[in-house]
């Protein structure tokens, strides 16, 4: 089953939110189709927003064929704008969308020349994007000893990314070799990217796993000796501060007080030199409605409050590597995170 395609000028992008009651794809002929997705949740996962975003961008340049090249490029550029603002926390959105940018600028004149170069760049980060996964998971593999219990948060897999995924590749990977593990996966509240997405494709891959609660982490590590942890990331500050979905940096101070490695995997794009650390990552927050509801039904009383901040900060000092396609990264960040970027 396809996360996502590209086929006649439309994309297709599995509606996540249906998962794994429903299998339905969202037919997206307009850019503002994948804005609302992205914005939705429909399509989700830091690589995969970045990847869609870039998509995007190749539907509104196709959108007003008939108006002078001019018109095209500027339609094109607000429309990256747009696509900008649907999530704030995950830079691959950014940093995808920084990709296109001087295409959708250039200078070029011939309108056909044009709406091909911005279809191969989207192309090309959704190619590259399949084949960082793969180093990723290569990476991360050989962290993970022979017999292994892994705990795991959010999802981080095909879902999240155009390839194996970014954690989960890594134990993909190391199931595949052989290795004997075992898959703790949180549920991921308030909307259940664990037990909807995570398991669901553990299950699909029959990679041994048991769900749990997310409160029951720390019980879990204290009692079914967890080998080590593991999680993407949406945005990493040069000092290695990780922001990931709510619940990650809990999930590190209990790994942290119980004595278990914890691991970050992502693609060297989620790396925000810009930033210096994690308290100028911007946290989004979502609708109050999504605590007040499980799995779509509401459990909360009608006039109760609630805060629902999407994604927290795990401090560098809990972090005991980063994965990266680049390999993995260990601290002090700072200074190695910048070297990377000149990594092949
Ligand atoms: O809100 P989501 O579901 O987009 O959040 C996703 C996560 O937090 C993932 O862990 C992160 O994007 C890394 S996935 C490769």
């Amino acid at each position: 089953m396809k996360q996502i395609e590209w086929s006649n000028g439309e994309l297709s992008l599995l509606d996540q939110r249906k998962l794994p009651l429903s299998v339905e794809y969202l037919k997206c002929v307009n850019f503002m189709q994948v804005y609302d997705a992205i914005k939705t949740l429909a399509v989700r996962g830091a690589p995969l927003i970045g990847v869609a975003a870039a998509m995007g961008v190749v539907l509104a340049s196709k959108e007003s064929a008939f108006e002078p090249l001019s018109k095209i490029k500027t339609y094109t550029a607000e429309a990256a704008l747009k696509l900008r603002s649907a999530r704030p926390t995950a830079v691959n959105l950014m940093w995808a969308l920084d990709r296109m940018l001087p295409l959708i600028n250039s200078d070029e004149d011939d309108l056909t020349s044009y709406l091909k170069a911005l279809e191969r760049e989207a192309l090309a980060i959704w190619a590259e994007d399949i084949d960082l996964c793969d180093k990723i998971g290569a990476f991360g593999a050989e962290l993970i000893p022979r017999d292994a219990s892994i705990i795991t948060h959010c999802n981080t897999g095909s879902l999240a990314t155009a390839g194996s995924g970014t954690a989960l590749s890594v134990i993909r990977h190391a199931f595949r070799q052989g290795k004997n593990i075992h898959v703790y996966a949180d549920e991921t509240r308030p909307l259940l990217q664990g037990s909807r997405l995570t398991v669901w494709e553990l299950c699909e891959d029959r990679i041994p796993c048991t769900l749990i609660c997310d409160n029951m982490a720390a019980h879990v590590m204290k009692t079914k000796n967890i080998t080590l942890a593991i999680t993407g990331a949406d945005r990493i500050a040069s000092n290695g501060d990780s922001a990931n979905k709510i619940g990650t940096y809990g999930l590190a101070i209990a790994a942290a007080y119980h004595g278990i490695p914890f691991y970050i995997a992502a693609p060297y794009s989620t790396v925000d030199l810009a930033v210096s650390s994690g308290k100028d990552i911007v946290i989004e927050e979502r609708q109050p409605d999504e605590v007040c509801r499980c799995g779509g039904v509401r459990v909360a009383p009608e006039i109760c409050r609630a805060f629902n901040p999407a994604f927290d900060v795990t401090p560098a000092e809990l972090i005991t590597g980063i994965i990266t396609d680049k390999g993995v990264i260990y601290p002090p960040y700072d200074e190695k995170l910048r070297k990377a970027a000149l990594r092949k």
